[in-house]
């Protein structure tokens, strides 16, 4: 079976790099080109050291040049869009981890994906074990009365509660259909008692020293469970995305989420 090619866009940035790593060392997987806004010269060398692929700051320029299979984009959101509707055009499949996409974004990234029979994959967590800890999450608060989450991640992080932990509360409060029971306190100290999202107060941690940690308790009756998932270093993102790559063009139209992938 001939590799599936691939392209990514932001190849310098902190996921870009790792991606490099990654589809360099899949067999199945053949980088054919690079793309970054900070372009350093016209090749971009491999991490084995075993050659070059071709590398601009133009997108289209590459798509052309390479005709990849798979277009991998971890840029900033203002960049992903146009980079989607090139690819999408070229009839090169997407797979997006790039956060900060509205509604709108996804719902064109749909539209475009289906019109052109392309398949593309959004995930705004590529963590296997993160995509695991909402699952059993899901499962638990069916059967226990009360949730917390605490949330911990680097001093860098500009948004909080963090993306994940409010999908948490969000797919937890749905899988259990009714609310959860609220600590009697939880209204008269709310400041110190975390951010209430559907009856799930979430605690933010930003210290320098973490990466991306989170744990969601849940109490019962004489009981309490804890699921907990933490992130060692950015090579936990790149199982996800190296099954993205491989599903991704088996697949037409919008995956969105990597539980959908997995079938979960
Ligand atoms: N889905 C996930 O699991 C997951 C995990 C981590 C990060 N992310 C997201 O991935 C994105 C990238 O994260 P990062 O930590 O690598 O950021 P980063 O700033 O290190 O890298 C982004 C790269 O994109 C490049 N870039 C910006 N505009 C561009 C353009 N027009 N064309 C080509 N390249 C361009 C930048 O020069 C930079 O090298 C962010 O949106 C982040 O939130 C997603």
């Amino acid at each position: 079976m001939s590799p599936i090619n691939v392209v990514v866009n932001g190849a310098l940035g902190k996921m870009g790099r790792e991606v490099v790593k990654a589809v360099c060392s899949d067999p199945d997987l053949k980088l054919v080109g690079a793309v970054e806004a900070k372009v350093t010269g016209n090749s971009l060398p491999l991490p084995d050291g075993s050659g070059t692929v071709p590398f601009s700051a133009d997108l289209d320029g590459i798509v052309t040049a390479t005709h990849p299979d798979v277009l991998v984009d971890f840029t900033v959101a203002q960049a992903c869009m146009p980079a989607a509707r090139i690819a999408v055009k070229r009839g090169v499949n997407l797979v997006i981890g790039t956060t900060g996409l509205t509604t709108d974004d996804i719902k064109e990234i749909e539209r475009l994906a289906k019109a052109s029979k392309v398949g593309v994959v959004v995930a705004p967590n590529f963590a296997l074990g993160a995509i695991l800890m909402i699952h059993l999450a899901k499962i638990a608060a069916k059967y226990m009365d009360s949730a917390e989450i605490i949330e911990l991640h680097h001093n860098q992080k500009a948004d909080s509660p963090s993306g994940t932990a409010l999908a948490t509360a969000k797919a937890m409060a749905a899988a259990r259909g009714k609310p959860f029971r609220l600590s009697p306190q939880q209204s008269k100290a709310a400041e110190a008692r975390g951010k209430s999202i559907d009856e799930i107060a979430i605690h933010s941690i930003r210290l320098p020293g973490l990466m991306a940690h989170q744990e969601v308790l849940l109490g019962g009756q004489g009981q309490t469970l804890s699921i907990r998932h933490d992130t060692i270093n950015r090579e936990c993102y790149m199982p996800g995305v190296i099954i993205a790559i491989k599903e991704v063009v088996n697949r037409k139209g919008l995956t969105f989420g990597l539980d959908t992938l997995l079938g979960l």
